[in-house]
Order: structure tokens, then C-alpha cells, then sequence
């Protein structure tokens, strides 16, 4: 089964063509960072206008490189939700009308499914039941899959996304955009001990919050508070603030992901978006899990960010599961549901 997937929910147009839901014929990503960066963050109206240009040129170059034509296919997935209205609805009216014209079941995939399915494209897929997190530039959340398209939301933030406390912190010390790469770098050469950063636990909740970690960064930085430091103040350097910071949102989202999975009791964690290609985050969460005999999935890099590869991933599973494809209703705060 040949399954076209379309994603224009942010700021990537991305098409791909995956087979059986596991093999990625063709896969291009077409990335407007370099459009956005100069504003250091999406510009919605700008994004959309992009998606438009690229996205039909983009499918016809999936289709050649997979050797196939629009008959050929057994399905188009695009991403319904959630992301950027005009971005959004690019993507869904090209899907529309490759099914119309064809005859292809249409298949809206919600985004953060496609993120987490993402992982089902590795050679050894993840068996349910399993918690996923999914930390990206506009969702942190913690939700438990029973079975497939079954979603239970445990927690989720409720403020900034991790991405968004990253691409933040990366704009206000002038860094660039997007910031969690950028704050990645730099960290390698800072002390991720050097300020003592709150902790924002919240106990008792599987909920996250970053916006006042956010804020105590500012705030050090200006001068405004005091944090402990394991070094004098004016040794301290950029790399040793951005260190200390990935260094306490690392620990706050490893931390209340194995807790959830302990008290869920579930052995399988499943990570995706974009932050998860995170190496230090990578590297402590398979440290962690190793000690509490859990077993982690990460995508492999490049499907860590938005692509298209997961949606048709998703969108095959869904085809294949769903007595009847619901009608796409485009809705830029999709939240996760069950499938029909
Ligand atoms: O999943 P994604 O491509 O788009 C959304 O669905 O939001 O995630 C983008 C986010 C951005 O906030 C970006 O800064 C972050 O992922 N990101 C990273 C890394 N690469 C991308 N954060 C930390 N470390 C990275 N290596
Ligand atoms: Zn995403």
C-alpha cells in the first residue's frame, strides 16, 4: 500500500510517499527557517504564502523520485491539526483534490499522532501499550496509548512548549532561530552546573510548565535575580546559562516521563517533535531508563521535525484500523482523539 503524506501545519512543506506504513520511498522537506529566521520566529501569513508556492512542485518531485504516478497510490494523509490555519489549509486542499480526482480514501492524521508514529518507521516498532511524549516547538505532552489511534492524556504544558521556552531563550540572548539546535551547541561548551535554575516539578500533576524557567533565565541575565551558582557570577558565561537551562528542562521532562511510565507501569516510552533531537536529552533519558529497565524509542533524526514521512505513516495505520475515515475538519487546536 502506497500512501502520499502532505504536512504544512508550521513552517516545512513536506511530501512523501511511504510504503506499508514502514518503507519511505520519497521524502522531501522543503524548510522556510531561513525565511522566518529574520523575524526569529514563523510569521503565519508568510508561511502560508510559501506552503503555496512549494507544495505542488514538491508533490510532483516526490512522485518521480518514487516512480509512481497519482493512480498508482493507495491513499492521501494530510495533516489536519494542529498547526497554522493558512498553513493548514494549503496542505488539506491539495490532499482534497488528489483524492477527488483520483479517488483515493483521504486521510486526515492528527500532527501529533504523525510525530509519535514517526517511531514506526524504525526498523523495530514500539508494541502498545507504551506512554508517548511529545515535546516539539508548539506541544509538550504526556499521553498513554493502550492500543492503536487510543489516546489518553495524562499531562501537558501550560504555558510555553519546550521548543517555544528554547526558540524564546534563544531570541531574547540574540542567538538565532530556531533555538533548540542553537541552545544544543552552544551548551556542549558551557557548565550545566554553573546556575542552579528552578525546577518546575509541579507535583502532583503531570502537567509541565517553562515559562517562569523561561523567565528566571531573563531575569539572571538582566541582573534582576540571583540564582545559586556554582561558579562567581562574572566568570559565567553564555554557554554556561544555556547549559544550566537545557540542563533543568531536561531534568524536569525525564524525570516526569519515567515517573508517569512507572506509575502508568508500562515498560515502553515513546518520544517525538522536534526537541527530541535533542542530544543530551537523548543521551539522559537513555541513561534513566536503562536504570529503571525501560525502553525508550526516539525517531531517528531527521524525522524528529515536522515531515511528511509521518504522516503518511499514520495515515496507513489509520486506513488500514478505521471502519470509517471521518470527513477532515481543519482545526489549528486538533486535540488527540480516538480513532472511529
Ligand atoms: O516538531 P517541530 O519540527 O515543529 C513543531 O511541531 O513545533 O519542532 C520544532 C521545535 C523548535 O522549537 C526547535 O527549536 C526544536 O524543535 N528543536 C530542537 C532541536 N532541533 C529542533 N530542540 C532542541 N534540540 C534540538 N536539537
Ligand atoms: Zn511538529
Amino acid at each position: 500500500m502506497l500512501i502520499l503524506g502532505i504536512e504544512t501545519s508550521c513552517d516545512e512543506t513536506a511530501v512523501a510517499v511511504v510504503e506499508n506504513g514502514k518503507k519511505i520511498v520519497s521524502s522531501l522537506i522543503s524548510s522556510q527557517i531561513a525565511l522566518h529566521r529574520v523575524y526569529q520566529g514563523i510569521v503565519p501569513e508568510i508561511a502560508a504564502r510559501k506552503h503555496l508556492e512549494k507544495i505542488n512542485p514538491l508533490i510532483d518531485l516526490v512522485l518521480k523520485n518514487a516512480k509512481i504516478n497519482f493512480s498508482g497510490l493507495d491513499g492521501v494523509a494530510v495533516t489536519a491539526g494542529p498547526g497554522l490555519i493558512g498553513s493548514l489549509l494549503t496542505g488539506v486542499m491539495a490532499a482534497k483534490s488528489i483524492s477527488y480526482s483520483f479517488h483515493l480514501p483521504l486521510i486526515g492524521v492528527n500532527h501529533l499522532e504523525g510525530h509519535l508514529l514517526a517511531n514506526f518507521l524504525l526498523e523495530k516498532k514500539p508494541a502498545f501499550p507504551f506512554l508517548g511524549l511529545i515535546i516539539s516547538g508548539g506541544h509538550t505532552q504526556l499521553v498513554y496509548l493502550p492500543g492503536l489511534g487510543k489516546y489518553r492524556i495524562l499531562g501537558e504544558t501550560r504555558d510555553d512548549a519546550v521548543g517555544e521556552a528554547l526558540d524564546k531563550t534563544a531570541k531574547f540572548l540574540n542567538l538565532g532561530y530556531p533555538g533548540g539546535p542553537i541552545i544544543e551547541k552552544l551548551a556542549k561548551k558551557g557548565n550545566p552546573q554553573a546556575i542552579t535554575f528552578p525546577r518546575p516539578r509541579l507535583p502532583g500533576s503531570w502537567d509541565f510548565s517553562f515559562s517562569g524557567l523561561k523567565t528566571a533565565l531573563i531575569n539572571f541575565s538582566t541582573g534582576r535575580s540571583t540564582f545559586k551558582t556554582t561558579v562567581p557570577r562574572e566568570k559565567i558565561t553564555p554557554a554556561d546559562i544555556v547549559a544550566s537551562f537545557q540542563q533543568a528542562v531536561v531534568e524536569v521532562v525525564t524525570e516526569k516521563t519515567l515517573k508517569a511510565a512507572k506509575h502508568l507501569g508500562v515498560k515502553n516510552i515513546v518520544i517525538g517533535g522536534g526537541v527530541s533531537a535533542n542530544g543530551f536529552l537523548r543521551r539522559e533519558f537513555a541513561r534513566l531508563a536503562e536504570k529503571d529497565k525501560m525502553k525508550i524509542f526516539f525517531p531517528p533524526l531527521e524525522l524528529c521535525t515536522d515531515n511528511a514521512a509521518m504522516i503518511a505513516c499514520a495515515g496507513y495505520y489509520k486506513l488500514k484500523k478505521s471502519k470509517k475515515l471521518p470527513a477532515i475538519k481543519i482545526d489549528p487546536n486538533l486535540p488527540l482523539q480516538d480513532w472511529k
